[in-house]
């Protein structure tokens, strides 16, 4: 399941920053953009180019939530769990789309990388929960043969 990486991407970015070690916020940020998450390689191509060093890397993307050291799908689905999407049932959501995608709590991403799903912390749309979102789409009132048919609708499309 490794992503090939092509370092002409990385360079295009590193020029972007200006080849500045104090920005490797936003140039790891770019790097998740392009892969979806933050292969190691990079990690060690950063180190170079950057002149710092891959431990000080890894501690920036493991402090950082928003960093994934693991390969996402291609619809990165995020089922919203805060308080008024869990009373209004995201639960049996989370579990209908794990069990059509044959994921779980510990395997999130599907084999064709095509699907990830994850659950949230309260997505600040609690008016439409439960919500869930598709790469940062957001689906409002949800309920599991609303996810299914739209899990159907994303596997159609590919
Ligand atoms: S609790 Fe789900 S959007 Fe706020």
């Amino acid at each position: 399941m490794k992503a090939a990486i092509d370092f002409g991407e990385m360079d295009a970015i590193l020029t972007k920053y200006g080849h500045k070690a104090n920005n490797i916020i936003p140039i790891l940020q770019d790097t998740q953009a392009k892969y979806r998450y933050l292969p190691r390689e990079a990690f060690s191509y950063l180190s170079e180019r950057l002149g710092i060093s891959t431990a000080r890397i890894y501690s920036v993307a493991t402090f950082y939530e928003n960093f994934s050291l693991e390969p996402k799908g291609k619809y990165v689905i995020k089922i919203c769990d805060g308080t008024a999407c869990h009373v209004r049932k995201s639960i049996p959501i989370l579990e209908r789309l794990r069990k059509e995608l044959a994921l779980s709590e510990s395997k999130v991403t599907t084999d064709d990388l095509l699907f990830t799903v994850e659950t949230v912390s309260c997505l600040g749309a609690c008016g439409l929960a439960p919500v869930l979102t598709v790469n940062d789409k957001v689906y409002p009132a949800m309920t599991p043969d609303k996810a299914s048919e739209l899990l159907a609708k994303l596997k159609e499309a590919n």
